[in-house]
């Protein structure tokens, strides 16, 4: 191969199509911020991907020749969209986190995979120039790190979520991990000071590098866990989008820039405000040092009161203002539509029904805007916890289904919690409040909870989906 700066982009149409791409992607992301136009908005932005592979197969020429292996090629896509295919279509819709961790971390393999194949073939030309400090070894070497640590630390995310990896805390972990960043660091500068003939001469540098990216991946998400995970999501993806974006800067190839940048920015903001959400800083999300989870630390958490179903339809339909609470266990039980039929008929008997949205309710990023959006709940229901909080002292019930950590006050008032200084609903300011999961399980944090114990609290016990549709049937009977 001659220097990779040479890939020739030559044809216009390819350009174009590019151009074409890249608008694609920004409109389908813009139109990902609404639920009412996310479906259509995905639709776009994977017409964009798909523009772009095909213009880059037919239309893309290095050194003024069309790409060979084409068979090749289009045998992997083949494979690859029927392997995405069937995951996509059988995984539940509690399981889409660690799928979305997943392909998050295929996204960073494949940026490091061109890393490591295209760093023995920059040109020698190049070297000769400007030696090994250039800005195509700088894209290489931030690729391979970049992406290494996005697909190592994805696919321990995805076992967490999925449960068969437990969080590892060592005090000290925060030093070492400091310091595997600093040697990784250290590498690039070493690899970017170096004086040869051939980049190929430096290849065990790389393998070397690529192992200890692997470590510092895998090191900085296992000490993370309990309510924290959804930073570190947010941040792995918007990892995957800036080393797919150093893919594009090497090709020279703008809509592989434009999507990483799309993504990597997108991920960024996201980090950002789910930091907020959690009230955590960023510093210690990037060298894994907060959260956990698995500490229980109540002690004497005293009975807990219940309720019958035909008391806590009474106490529903005679409210002016009722607040609904979704959880992760409304997800799991798949109980949005006879969610919405309650609120309906509610609404029906002059009761004003909102929902209270927690930013990491559930097990991803807008998860319960999703869930609720299927169930075509109208968008002006859904209330931010910030905005609503203020309004919990005039509400007359607060109904948490299947929701525990964002309701823990434990977040408030235990500064030995996993969860302290987490932004939570204010459940306990409602006058009255009803519970509804199937028995005194934990939440994701595997903490206790108080509001379950609260004097204004009560129990209903069950599956979400059968207890609210008895209530349903209650509510009808009045
Ligand atoms: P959780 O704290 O996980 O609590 C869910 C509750 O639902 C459980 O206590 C469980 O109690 C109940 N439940 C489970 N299945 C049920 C069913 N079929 N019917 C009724 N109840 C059921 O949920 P949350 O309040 O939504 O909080 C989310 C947690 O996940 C946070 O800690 C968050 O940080 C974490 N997390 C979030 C994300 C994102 S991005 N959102 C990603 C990873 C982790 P029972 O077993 O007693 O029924």
């Amino acid at each position: 191969m001659n220097d990779i700066t040479q890939f020739s982009s030559g044809i216009s149409i390819l350009e174009i199509s590019y151009v074409f791409a890249s608008v694609l992607f920004i409109l389908g992301l813009k139109m990902l911020s609404h639920p009412l136009s996310a479906r259509r908005g995905n639709i776009l932005a994977a017409i964009g991907m798909v523009l772009a592979i095909i213009a880059t197969i037919f239309l893309h020429q290095k050194d003024e020749k069309p790409i060979g292996n084409i068979g090749l090629i289009l045998a992997a896509i083949f494979v690859g969209t029927a392997i995405g295919w069937i995951i996509a279509r059988r995984v539940k819709m509690t399981a889409m986190p660690q799928l979305v961790s997943l392909f998050n971390g295929m996204g960073g393999a494949a940026a490091a995979l061109i890393s490591i194949m295209e760093f023995p073939h920059i040109s020698q030309e190049l070297i000769a120039k400007s030696g090994m400090a250039n800005g195509q070894v700088l894209a290489i070497l931030l690729g391979l790190m970049i992406g290494t640590v996005s697909w190592a630390g994805s696919m321990v995310a995805f076992g967490k979520l999925d449960g068969w990896i437990g969080d590892m805390r060592i005090k000290a972990m925060k030093y070492v991990n400091l310091a595997i960043l600093t040697v990784l660091i250290g590498f690039i500068v070493f690899i970017m000071t170096r004086n040869v003939q051939a980049s190929i001469e430096l290849m065990p540098f790389i393998y070397i590098m690529f192992a200890v990216a692997v470590i510092y991946g895998v090191l900085f998400v296992m000490p993370i866990g309990g309510a924290d995970m959804p930073v570190v999501i947010s941040l792995l993806n918007s990892f995957t989008g800036v080393a797919a974006a150093m893919g594009g800067f090497l090709y020279n190839n703008q809509a592989m820039l434009t999507g990483g940048i799309l993504v990597g920015s997108a991920g960024t903001i996201l980090t950002i405000l789910m930091c907020r959400a959690m009230n955590r800083s960023l510093i210690n999300v990037i060298i894994g040092v907060f959260g956990g989870g698995g500490q229980t630390n109540s002690t004497e958490a005293g009975s807990v009161k219940e309720i019958s179903l035909s008391d806590a339809a009474v106490l529903l339909s005679y409210s002016r203002k009722v607040v609904i609470v979704p959880g992760y266990g409304l997800a799991v039980a798949q109980a949005q539509h006879i969610c919405h039929d309650l609120d309906k008929l509610l609404e029906e008997k002059g009761v004003e029904v909102k929902y209270a949205i927690h930013p990491v309710a559930g097990r991803m990023p807008g998860h319960m805007n999703v869930l609720l959006a299927e169930a075509d709940v109208p968008y002006e229901q859904l209330v931010e916890s910030d905005e609503i909080n203020p309004d919990l002292p005039n509400t007359d019930v607060l109904v948490v289904i299947g929701a525990n950590d964002v309701v823990n006050p434990a977040a408030e008032d235990d500064p030995s919690s996993p969860i302290y200084g987490m932004p939570i609903i204010k459940a306990r300011d409602a006058k009255n409040i009803i519970v509804m999961k199937r028995g005194m399980g934990k939440g994701y944090a595997a903490i206790e909870n108080m509001l379950f114990f609260n004097d204004k609290t009560r129990m209903l016990f069950g599956d979400a989906k059968g207890t609210l549709q008895n209530l349903v049937n209650e509510v009808k009977s009045l």
